[in-house]
Order: structure tokens, then C-alpha cells, then sequence
């Protein structure tokens, strides 16, 4: 048998090697190369409690943040192990000759969002790219080995999901129309649903949500949809929001606005404590909040000019080059204009500690599952959560597939996938802008009933139109969902903010929204979360 992996960004090529590292084979699936996933996008670093800058840091700490960050929404356990394995997964890619910042062979750590300790290994601001060389040659290893089977450019038709079991899945060669049926198991590594809000993302337009969609629409569980990361600088550039990496206020960036005339560095007098690396749910509201004042401007600067010649030649210079690429600005000298951004999603499929969906022998790891970052996901958390949650997805599937018979089968060619499904999954431009305006009008950094009502409305209208494709329909789906948990959820917390009910309200909140499609209609409810004590 095989363990079918899909998807080939950090979570993906971390669980294919994490199953060949014990013998087991897998058939490795993705629509793009590895050099064309989210993960080479991640730029500012990952966490772990490594302690290189002498600050008393330990993974408790880390767990700490992450928890606070999330604002108690995560899983306790699942965070546990997530904080505790950071340090030896850091220290596992520089053995591999991980291209970190480094001095006398050590992680060299910066500040990032939401932590008070230098907390993050980098790789100047390209640390997704540069792991994702390092990664991408490990399952290479063992694709020459025999255990690893790539089908690179071949894409998902369906998961075969039989009474709650899934059974294998079907999947594609786009260039020949080539259909093959794998069985056995199935980690999923799609990343989030940066499709349904086109050209408003930071991440990958690859990552369409389709087939998450696909999933919801077939009965498997989701959770905490209504949690949409904002980074707070991100700038516009043809088809998608251009990242200006947290790393550059770790290196000492400031945010300000002009306020009668003179620069007002409006987080550094609001919030003294974290200033300009407070959280990012905090930071993108309080940017919301200063652009709408009588007395301000109606742009936020990052100002970056006080970073020392050094700190931008060894550590920023990839950031630099961009910005003076993408915006004819130079960081050095010019402040850059930045608004937030969507970023992560935080929400995704329902999965436990073990990363077991709702669905028997699958298995969700990276941002389409969730559950380490609560309401809110820290900077340089999303990187690890993708490696550490690959790795634990595949230990459970191992430990799942136990009794299953041990013995290699090749996906079958089973045909060649007919027009049927190609129009099927077609999403028209204007279907999918309409889609995402609607849901940005009641989902956006602050939000109010009035608005997610009437975003829901004019979804449910829009489903009623008998000119929609099946993954249109499915997208809208998933939309209403998103705005049902949000207008349920009657409170404020982290990266969900309600003017309406601006107090967070653990009695009754702090726990998981949980969505799924049960006879046609989608139906939310809200599960308990273990009790933390910090
Ligand atoms: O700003 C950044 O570099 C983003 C990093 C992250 O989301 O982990």
C-alpha cells in the first residue's frame, strides 16, 4: 500500500519524507512543482525556542505566545507539540545544510510579531524558499530510492471517500488528461483557499480552495472559518498583495501615519510594550482605525530608513530588491505606502492533535488544516506548523495503516478525465471576484451583523443562479460558511473583530466553530477546547 500525499509545498514534502524515512511508499501529488508552492513564498522566518541570542528563551515560552496569540482558541496538545519539537526541527535543517543565518554555526534569531524574545531562524527575508531547496532535495533522496513516487502537474478530481473512510484518490495528468485512481490513504497538503479572494492574497493563486470546497460540499468537518489573517504590509501588485515581511520591523521598521502634518508612529505611543511587532490582527485594526481619524493622512508608511547598512546587507537585502523591483521605491531611503492584506487562514479542515480529519485514513497538515493557530497565527508559527503537522499527519497515518496490507500498488490508469469535469471546475472571473466582494464587504478587519447579514444574503442569492458551475456553487458554499461562523461567533477575538460585540466572551467563545454540510445545509456548532493554564 501507499500513502497518498497532496500538495508538495513544507507539510507535503515533510510528510512524504517523514512515510519513505520508515519504509512506507508514497505517491507524492501536486498540481505544481515544489518550486511553485506557497511555501517558497514564506518569507520572514520560523519559530523555535532555540535560545542562540542569550535571552532565557525555552519552548514553554514559545508555547506561551502561541497560545496568547491565538488568543485560546489552539489545541493545547497539539501546540505542545508543535513549541517542544520546534528547537530540534531547526536544528535538523541546518544538519541538512539549511542555508540559515547563522553565527559560529548557531541560528542567528530576530524579533517577530506577538513574541518578546528573538524567537525566529531566518534566511535573510526568502526562509520558505531557501527550506523548501533543502526539503525538495530530501524527498528527491528518496524518490531515487524508490519510495517516493512524484506526479508532479497531475491534479485531484476527487477524493474517494466512502462512509466516512477514505477509500484512495483520483487524480490527473494536466498536460495529457491522463486520469489515475490510487488507493489507500490520504494526507492532505492544499494549503489555504486563497482563490476565493483573488488578487487580494499574499499567497499563491494556485491554491485555489477548490478542493476544499469539494470536501465541505461532501460532508467532511471544518473549523474556525470565520479566523482570516490580515498582515498589516502588504502593498498591490498586478494579481495579488505583494508581502512586506514582519522581518523588516523585527530588524527595527516602523509604521506611521501623518498626523496634522508630522509623522505619528501611532503603535509605538498605543502600544508601548509590543509597539510595532504587537500581534497582526492588532496592528492591521489599530492601521484601519488611524487611516479613518479627521486629524491623520489616509496612508500608513513603513518607514525602514533607521535599519543600519548592515542588518539590510545580511539580512534584508532580498526584501529591498523587491520593493525597489515591484514599487520603484528604495527601503533604504523611501517610506513604503502599506495596507493590510489577506495572509493565512487560520481556519480550515477540523482535525485533531494526530491531524485525523473527520474522515477515516485522511489526514489534513499545513494552512488547510487547523488547529495550532487559534483566532490568530503568529508570525514564523506557519512554517513549522506546516513541517511539524507533516510529520505528525504521516506518524498517525503510519500508526492508522497498520493493519493495512504492506504490499506497493501503483496508481491505475483509469481513462482520461472528460470535459465533464473540466467544465465542472471551471470558476468564470466574474463569478469569482462577485464571490469575493461579497464575502470581503462582511469579512473584513472590522466587522458588524448588519454587514455579514447582508453578505450572506446576497450569497444565497447568487446561489439561486442556474448559470453557476458546480465549483462556483461549492465556492459559495464555503463563503456562506465562513460568514455563518463568523455572525455566530457574538464576540471579539483575535483576528475576528465585531463592533457589535467588541468584548471577547470566553464563557460562551472561547471554543472551536465547527462547520459542516449535513442533508444539503450547512450547520454550525461550537465544541469545547481543553482548559490552559499559562
Ligand atoms: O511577514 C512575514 O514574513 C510572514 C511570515 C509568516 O506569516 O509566518
Amino acid at each position: 500500500m501507499a500513502i497518498n500525499v497532496i500538495g508538495a509545498g513544507l507539510a507535503g514534502l515533510s510528510a512524504a519524507s517523514t512515510l519513505a524515512e520508515t519504509g512506507v511508499f508514497v505517491n507524492l501529488i501536486s498540481l505544481k512543482s515544489p518550486y511553485r508552492a506557497q511555501s517558497v513564498l514564506a518569507e520572514g522566518g520560523i519559530n523555535a525556542a532555540l535560545d542562540t541570542m542569550g535571552e532565557g528563551d525555552a519552548p514553554a515560552e514559545h508555547f506561551a505566545d502561541t497560545i496568547r496569540g491565538g488568543v485560546f482558541l489552539s489545541d493545547p496538545d497539539a501546540v505542545r507539540g508543535l513549541t517542544d519539537n520546534a528547537p530540534h526541527i531547526v536544528e535538523k535543517l541546518l544538519e541538512m545544510g539549511t542555508a540559515l543565518n547563522t553565527k559560529d554555526g548557531k541560528a542567528v534569531l530576530r524579533n517577530f510579531g506577538g513574541q518578546k524574545k528573538k524567537r525566529t531562524a531566518f534566511s535573510k527575508s526568502s526562509t520558505g524558499k531557501i527550506i523548501m531547496t533543502g526539503l525538495t532535495d530530501l524527498a528527491r533522496k528518496y524518490e531515487a530510492g524508490g519510495l517516493i513516487k512524484t506526479f508532479f502537474h497531475h491534479q485531484v478530481t476527487h477524493i474517494d471517500i466512502q462512509d466516512k473512510k477514505c477509500k484512495g484518490v483520483r487524480f490527473f495528468d494536466v498536460y495529457t488528461n491522463k486520469e489515475y485512481y490510487s488507493p489507500g490513504p490520504v494526507i492532505l497538503a492544499i494549503g489555504g483557499y486563497n482563490g476565493i479572494f483573488p488578487e487580494m492574497t499574499t499567497g499563491t493563486v494556485y491554491n485555489t480552495g477548490d478542493l476544499l470546497a469539494d470536501l465541505f460540499d461532501e460532508g467532511l468537518v471544518l473549523s474556525n472559518l470565520e479566523f482570516i489573517q490580515y498582515h498589516p504590509t502588504t502593498v498591490g501588485i498586478p494579481g495579488k498583495r505583494l508581502l512586506i515581511s514582519e522581518a523588516a520591523r523585527g530588524e527595527g521598521g516602523r509604521l506611521f501615519i501623518y498626523k496634522d502634518g508630522t509623522p505619528w508612529y501611532f503603535m509605538e505611543e498605543l502600544y508601548p510594550d509590543l509597539k510595532n511587532l504587537s500581534p497582526r490582527d492588532v496592528i492591521s485594526r489599530e492601521m484601519t482605525k488611524a487611516v479613518s481619524r479627521d486629524d491623520t493622512g489616509d496612508t500608513v508608511y513603513l518607514d525602514l530608513t533607521g535599519i543600519s547598512p548592515d542588518t539590510w546587507k545580511g539580512k534584508l537585502s532580498d526584501l529591498r530588491e523587491e520593493v525597489i523591483y515591484y514599487m520603484d521605491l528604495d527601503p533604504v531611503k523611501d517610506h513604503i505606502p502599506v495596507t493590510p492584506g489577506i495572509h493565512f487562514f487560520m481556519g480550515g479542515i477540523y482535525v485533531d492533535k494526530d491531524h485525523r480529519t473527520s474522515a477515516e485514513g485522511l489526514y489534513a497538515a499545513g494552512e488547510c488544516a487547523s488547529q495550532y493557530h487559534g483566532a490568530n497565527r503568529l508570525g514564523g508559527n506557519s512554517m513549522l506548523g506546516a513541517i511539524y503537522g507533516g510529520s505528525v499527519a504521516a506518524g498517525a497515518a503510519i500508526r492508522d495503516a497498520v493493519m493495512e496490507k504492506d504490499i506497493k500498488t501503483d496508481p491505475e490508469e483509469t481513462g482520461i478525465v472528460g470535459k465533464e469535469f473540466l467544465s465542472e471546475r471551471k470558476v468564470n472571473a466574474d463569478t469569482a471576484f462577485l464571490i469575493r466582494d461579497i464575502l470581503l464587504s462582511g469579512l473584513g478587519i472590522i466587522r458588524n451583523k448588519e454587514d455579514m447579514e447582508e453578505a450572506l444574503g446576497r450569497l444565497s442569492e447568487l446561489f439561486q443562479r442556474e448559470d453557476l458551475t458546480g465549483a462556483e456553487k461549492k465556492r459559495i458554499q464555503l463563503g456562506r460558511a465562513m460568514l455563518l461562523c463568523a455572525l455566530l461567533r457574538k464576540e471579539s477575538r483575535g483576528a475576528h473583530f465585531r463592533t457589535d460585540h467588541p468584548e471577547r466572551n470566553d464563557e460562551d467563545f472561547r471554543k472551536t466553530t465547527v462547520a459542516r454540510i449535513t442533508d444539503g445545509s450547512i450547520d454550525i456548532s461550537f465544541e469545547d477546547i481543553k482548559e490552559v493554564m499559562l
